[in-house]
């Protein structure tokens, strides 16, 4: 939270607010970094220190910071009193959109109107978004399938991102869970973005002990993880649990979900994720490239199949009698996997042959697409929290480097999650 609580400001900006009074525990610091015509933001609680100096010394000298003012909820203006703080009209801010649908060139950081939050909605200035293969499938529009719903010759929404981690800037109207200043997680559509608006359910506040780049990446690939097994997996204590694509966004936190739940966990990947798997809690890990986990003999009662690799017969094999397949992937890693009409046809097969196994068989094959529900955000908060689920993060990359994010995840092997700093 970054509140003034116990902070000795008294002197703020020049002219209306100097000498005005000290900060009380209900006073949100903000601060302006350049001349130029930039919104205040709220300031850092690693940066009250130099504040504080600032507040005592009257010298602002190479500190970055060209003003400072307190933002008080205590005596609230006619907008503050309906629950909505007005964004300055007119303020550009960057954002990364596309037009067109193509490999990650299309994808250019433009300067954009300042979102306004609607009632319900929530305005946060993004600190950190992550990048899931979801943002590529969208950006390419592959498979061909979901153009239908995402436009069919351009797309039709042209931002990019989904998870999300920042302070909230303003609110609503009807908003009461959160008030400028809090520091909040969750999902929102053009997450990759300077200021983004989501609505109230998508959000929950972050865990003090989380960094704003590790609630950027518990977003989609969290939650994928805790649907799947939690919902879709009925994950209990003692069963056997085989994570396909164990090192990637959403193997990595179901790796210790899995476990969180106290079930033994199998992870599969590459020889080079062998250590990282087990450092997250997995029991036994399997070098994909050189044993397949399909022909081991071994049976699991829970697979989560990240990668979609094997036909559906083989992941059968190594499940138990009445044990469960969730898959989420939805048949690769990489673009190429998705074009042409071999994918359209395999997954056609795929929903047909497990369609029939349901039916005949005792083994239960299913799907997900995961949803940002509310509560499932505070069940991560939670996880987040007691320090069960830690995010792994792979690479970082700023804003203006987001094309090579999505060049980065559209290779398959992220080791985690990749995460754009956008604020602090
Ligand atoms: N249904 C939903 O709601 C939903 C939600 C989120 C994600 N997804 C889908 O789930 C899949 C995984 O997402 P993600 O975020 O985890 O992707 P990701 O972060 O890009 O992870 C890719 C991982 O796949 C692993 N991998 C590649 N080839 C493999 C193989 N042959 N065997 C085992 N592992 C292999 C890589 O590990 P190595 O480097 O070790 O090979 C890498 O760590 C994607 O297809 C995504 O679209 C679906």
């Amino acid at each position: 939270m970054a509140r003034a609580s116990g902070m000795a400001i008294s002197t703020v900006r020049k002219g209306r607010d100097e000498g005005r009074r000290g900060a009380t525990p209900e006073d949100t610091v903000e601060v302006r970094r350049s001349a130029a015509k930039r919104p205040y933001e709220v300031a850092h609680p690693e940066e009250w220190p130099a504040l504080e100096k600032i507040a005592a010394t009257g010298s602002r000298a190479d500190c970055g910071i060209v003003a400072i003012r307190l933002r008080s909820t205590r005596r609230p203006g006619p907008a503050r009193r309906r629950g909505y703080t007005r964004p300055r009209k007119g303020v550009p801010v960057k954002a990364a959109v596309y037009a067109e649908y193509g490999p990650p060139d299309v994808v250019q950081i433009a300067e954009v109107e300042a979102p306004a939050p609607k009632d319900g909605e929530v305005l946060v200035e993004v600190h950190a978004a992550s990048i899931n293969p979801y943002d590529w499938h969208f950006v390419r529009g592959l498979p061909r399938l979901m153009r239908l719903v995402s436009g069919l010759r351009r797309p039709k929404d042209t931002r990019l991102g989904a998870d999300v981690a920042g302070r909230v800037r303003a609110v609503g109207a009807g908003v009461t869970r959160f008030k400028p200043g809090d520091a909040a997680f969750g999902i929102c559509r053009g997450s990759v973005a300077e200021l983004v608006c989501a609505p109230e359910s998508a959000l929950v506040e972050m865990p003090a002990n989380v960094s704003f780049a590790q609630a950027a990446a518990a977003g989609i690939a969290a939650l994928t993880a805790l649907q799947a097994l939690r919902d879709k997996g009925r994950v209990r204590a003692g069963q056997t649990v085989l994570v396909n694509g164990a090192a990637g966004g959403v193997g990595t936190f179901a790796v210790q979900i899995a476990r969180a739940n106290g079930a033994g966990v199998t992870g599969v990947c590459s020889a080079r994720n062998v250590e990282l798997v087990k450092s997250i809690g997995a029991d036994h890990v399997v070098d994909y490239t050189r044993e397949d986990f399909t022909k081991s003999g071994r049976r699991y009662d829970l697979i989560l199949d990240c990668v979609g690799n094997h036909s559906l017969g083989a992941f059968t094999r190594v499940l138990a009698a009445r044990g469960t397949y969730v898959g989420v992937g939805g048949g690769g890693v990489r673009p190429e996997d998705f074009s042409g009409v071999a994918w359209t046809a395999a997954m056609l097969g795929r929903s047909i042959a497990q369609l029939v196994r349901n039916l005949f068989g005792r083994q239960k094959l299913t799907g997900l697409l995961a949803k940002g529900k509310t509560e499932d955000l505070e069940t991560l908060r939670g996880l987040l929290a007691s320090g069960e689920v830690t995010p792994v993060i792979d690479r970082r990359f700023a804003l203006a480097e987001v094309r090579d994010a999505l060049r980065y995840v559209e290779e398959g092997h992220a080791r985690g999650k990749v995460v754009i700093g956008v604020h602090g």
